[in-house]
């Protein structure tokens, strides 16, 4: 996407530091612009190198401030140099949302999947969102407090045959796992909550809809498939103080699909 971008400093995110995984692409990218634009300093987290460099770029050139941190959240030791890095050049750790995640194999049944699809899924979407915080939380507990939103989806609440049981039972795990750890975490000043989007117009959702025109499904049929933009608003809202006593929630981010 090449919007394009403006500053407008605001109160609740000048001079916040933010880390953003899977920052460089789709939800991840229209919350890098978001944040930075409003005055936070965003750590891009990603493993495509160059979609997260050029987005440093654009950011930096729009009077942003980000970094890129290349990273495979797989790997305990990139995500524990994200934390490191991220601390290291912006000096501060205020808020991580762990957004990273990969689709499920579209219309495979759950006894034809195969091991290393569900291994890979699952590692992707529920562990390194575990892995993530285990290293953001080690910092924020020491520094005071801290504010977290992990990425789950309507298949975090709901089956998702489309996506698969490996994708569905990732997103139901990065709830509970949000859950569990908002109360162990709590008397530390840290909440952590997850936002649960239904469709969203980004790279992921065009790869799973085999070259369908999302824009003209979207003109069809208003309100049907969310942009990254509209989901990011909700993330602000759970990053910023007005939200202060929502804690341990699974946001559901649908228009209503699921009510
Ligand atoms: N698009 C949708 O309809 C939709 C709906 C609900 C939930 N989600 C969730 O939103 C999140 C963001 O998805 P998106 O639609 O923006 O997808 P996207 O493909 O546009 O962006 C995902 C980003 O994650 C990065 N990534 C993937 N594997 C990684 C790894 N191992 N280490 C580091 N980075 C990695 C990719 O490089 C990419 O930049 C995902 O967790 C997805 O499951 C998406």
């Amino acid at each position: 996407m090449n919007v394009k971008i403006k500053k407008n400093s605001q109160d609740w995110a000048t001079g916040k530091v933010i880390l953003i995984t899977g920052g460089a692409s789709g939800i991840g990218e229209a919350a890098t612009i978001r944040f930075s634009m409003a005055g936070a300093k965003v750590a891009i987290v990603d493993i495509n190198e160059t979609a997260g460099k050029n987005l440093v770029l654009r950011v930096n050139n729009s009077g942003g401030e980000a970094i890129f941190i290349k990273t495979d959240v797989t790997k305990s030791d990139d995500v524990q140099n994200m934390v490191a890095e991220t601390v290291k050049q912006f000096g501060a750790l205020d808020f991580a949302f762990n957004n990273a995640g990969v689709e499920g194999k579209m219309g495979v049944a759950a006894a034809e999947l195969a091991e290393e699809d569900w291994g890979r899924i699952l590692s992707i979407n529920l562990t390194a969102v575990w892995r993530c915080m285990k290293h953001e939380l080690q910092h924020m507990v020491v520094n005071g407090g801290g504010v977290i939103v992990n990425t789950s989806s309507t298949a975090g609440l709901a089956s998702a045959v489309n996506s698969g049981a490996a994708y569905c039972a990732s997103k139901h795990g990065v709830i509970g796992l949000t859950k569990t750890a908002a109360k162990e975490y709590k008397a530390h000043n840290i909440r952590i909550n997850a936002i649960c989007p239904g469709g969203v117009n980004t790279p992921l959702l065009q790869r799973t809809t085999g070259g369908a025109d999302i824009s003209a499904i979207m003109e069809a049929n208003p309100g049907l498939i969310a942009t990254p933009e509209d989901v990011v608003e909700a993330v602000v809202w759970l990053f910023s103080q007005s939200s202060s006593i929502v804690n341990g929630h699974a946001l559901l981010l649908d228009n209503g699909m699921m009510a």
